[in-house]
């Protein structure tokens, strides 16, 4: 299918119990259950919700990934990304990331004990150079609000692989319909 299509159609399922084309927005909070933990995927909207669902279906074709997790916000969603970590970690980051991001690492999680090295990512030896045994992520922001500066995403992956390390990519300014950040690290 052409992009164009994929977008289109991407993540859509009829509703099973009404046949609907479009996911309807399922309000409830919690699920009928058989029997404790027998039903049908969902219990309660915390954990998996039908719409939410849905969507991130939808995320997942149209960024080429194997599945997708909807938050209610992009800083949430880095706040999830980060608490994978634990204290004396290190994550090296842009020197020029989107200031909420900035925000949310100086002055949350330093004080919990996760160090971050910022460095300017446009040069991936920037970051080859920043890595050290304690570093567990690589976080780009590309193209970078507000200045626009552009990171090699696949230089910067054969980085984190070769090292073992994780690889995040805030892609919000390009969206997917301009960049697949997960089409271009090394498999
Ligand atoms: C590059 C980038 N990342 C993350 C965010 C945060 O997204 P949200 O406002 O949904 O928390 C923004 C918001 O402008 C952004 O520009």
């Amino acid at each position: 299918m052409k992009p164009e299509t994929r977008f289109v159609h991407a993540g859509m399922q009829p509703d099973p119990s009404t046949g609907a084309i479009m996911t309807p927005i399922y309000q409830t909070s919690t699920y009928v259950q058989e029997a404790p933990a027998t039903h049908k995927g969902y219990e309660y909207a915390r954990s998996q919700n039908p719409t939410r669902k849905a969507l991130e279906d939808a995320l997942a074709e149209i960024e080429n990934g194997k599945f997708g997790l909807a938050f209610s916000s992009g800083v949430a969603a880095t706040d999830a990304v980060i608490k994978l970590l634990a204290p004396g970690d290190e994550v090296i980051c842009a020197n020029d990331m989107y200031g909420g991001t900035y925000r949310l690492f100086s002055k949350i999680f330093e004080r919990f004990g996760i160090k971050f090295i910022y460095v300017d990512t446009t040069d991936s030896g920037n970051v080859k150079n920043a890595v050290t045994a304690n570093t567990k992520l690589i976080w780009i922001e590309t193209p970078t609000n507000p200045l626009m500066n552009i990171t090699d995403i696949a230089a910067v992956a054969a980085v984190a692989k070769a090292n073992n390390i994780l690889l995040a990519v805030d892609n919000t300014f390009a969206s997917p319909a301009l960049q697949t950040p997960l089409t271009l690290v090394p498999i």
